[in-house]
């Protein structure tokens, strides 16, 4: 059963829903800002809908995996699933392994994986971003929140969560190394910047 969920969940987080719904008003995200396909770079085309549904949509699909792991074979399938759904967004085979960062995705994840840990990620991506207006940096803090809160937080009940998540948020910083380069440049585009 675990490899089934492991399936289902590479199968779930690959769905590009960032590509998806801006394709609907003809739009390929790939070719906007920073060509990412999550959430900020989808606000960057002035659409705060379809950001938000992108948000929306991102992290569902990471608590959706980890729920439907657990509920197939229990807390261990549900840890493989959640970690094959954000590899499945980060790498999806559809667009030739080119995917997005991850910061929706981990947050779903976490907050399907241990509520209280993904609550205080939630908070700290939404204070950093505010804070430096940069949301990489703020879905950097919230990556690495996700591992030491859910570490400070969760008892048995969520064996294992706190390892994996870590793996995947140096994973998340892996992927935003272009973000990493650009902050050092002083090039990144803040929040609220349009694509040009
Ligand atoms: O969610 C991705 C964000 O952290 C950075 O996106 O488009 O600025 O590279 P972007």
């Amino acid at each position: 059963m675990d490899w089934i969920a492991t399936a289902l969940g590479y199968v779930l987080g690959s769905i590009p829903f960032g590509l998806l719904l801006t394709r609907m008003i003809g739009i390929d995200i790939r070719q906007v800002g920073s060509g990412n396909i999550g959430t900020t770079n989808v606000l960057r085309t002035g659409n705060k809908g379809l950001a938000a549904a992108t948000l929306l949509l991102d992290a569902g699909k990471g608590a959706a995996a980890v729920m439907i792991g657990r509920e197939l074979a229990g807390e261990m399938a549900g840890i493989m699933a959640g970690v094959a759904a954000f590899i499945g967004h980060c790498f999806p085979l559809w667009l030739k392994f080119r995917g997005g960062k991850g910061v929706a995705t981990i947050l779903g994840i976490t907050l399907a994986a241990a509520p209280l840990a993904g609550a205080i990620a939630l908070a700290v991506w939404l204070g950093g971003a505010l804070v430096t207006r940069y949301s990489s940096v703020g879905g950097m803090l919230a990556a690495i929140a996700c591992p030491v809160a859910a570490w400070f937080l969760t008892g048995e009940w969520a064996p294992g969560w706190s390892a994996h998540l870590a793996m995947l948020a140096a994973l998340l910083i892996f992927q935003h190394r272009d973000n990493l380069k650009r902050l050092a440049s002083g090039t990144e585009s803040k929040i609220g910047q349009k694509a040009k």
